[in-house]
């Protein structure tokens, strides 16, 4: 048993128009509200959350954008700013591995943007996970540490008591094979909460939150919160139904 506070996130990624997003907020309202013991985070896309922001107005539900500029403003045409985003947002993901592959987002980017959001109040959910290759040439923990300490360098440990990691191995996200439990949670509590501790020491790190993500749904949710480091799910596919993403919080409430 953990004192953190379990944490589930949907990530709709480029889906969801605007009243799609409505609706589907809508949905989740009735029966997230009154969850308590997990803190819920809606990303949208970026169209959608002024509206989002409004409708939770009167509920726990925080929301998160899905990427960020680290930059403060200027001629970055199609980028968005923390400024904007904490007009509505208390997190933000960054280095999504869909960015690091397909946008060139690398650990100094997210470094940058980690910086930028934590000066503007924004809590990272900062993303890493090593591919397939990686993965079968027995290069997980050496990539997931090396993608960890870059992304946090000269981050403060008071800094990093709002900084949330999320390991999402590139090979299971949006695949259907998530991750065994128990080799999720060897990642998590062999890999990347040491480089915590070493970084920010080990009461810090303790308090810390490591999400997992890639294809966690209804059916596996529960086996995966159960384990000792894993506090919760960055959550793709499985949030953009209703039902299916209300069962994932169900069992994080459940079993964490
Ligand atoms: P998935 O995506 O749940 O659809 O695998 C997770 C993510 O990319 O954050």
């Amino acid at each position: 048993m953990t004192a953190r506070k379990p944490m589930v996130a949907a990530n709709w990624k480029m889906n969801k128009t605007a009243f799609e997003a409505r609706e589907l907020t809508q949905a989740l309202l009735p029966e997230l509200k009154k969850i308590e013991a997990v803190d819920i985070v809606l990303c949208p896309p970026f169209t959608n959350l002024s509206l989002a922001c409004e409708q939770i107005a009167e509920t726990d539900l925080k929301l998160g954008a899905q990427n960020m500029h680290w930059q403060e403003k200027g001629a970055f045409t199609g980028e968005i700013s923390a400024s904007m985003l904490a007009d509505f947002c208390d997190y933000v993901i960054l280095g999504h591995s869909e960015r690091r592959q397909m946008f060139g987002e690398t650990n100094e980017t997210v470094n940058k943007k980690a910086h930028t959001a934590l000066a503007h109040d924004l809590k990272p959910i900062i993303c890493v996970g090593e591919s397939l290759e990686q993965n079968q040439a027995g290069e997980t923990a050496q990539v997931v540490e090396t993608q960890c300490r870059e992304s946090l360098q000269a981050i403060t440990p008071e800094q990093a008591q709002n900084i949330v990691i999320a390991y999402e191995p590139v090979w299971a996200i949006g695949t259907g094979l998530a991750a065994t439990p128990e080799g999720a949670n060897e990642v998590h509590r062999d890999v990347i909460r040491p480089v915590l501790r070493d970084l920010f020491g080990a009461e810090i790190a303790e308090g810390m939150r490591i999400l997992y993500g890639g294809s966690v749904n209804a059916e596996n949710a529960g086996e995966l919160f159960a384990m000792s480091d894993i506090d919760g799910g960055l959550i793709g596919g499985a949030s953009l139904k209703a039902d299916a993403f209300v069962a994932v919080v169900k069992a994080a409430a459940e079993t964490l």
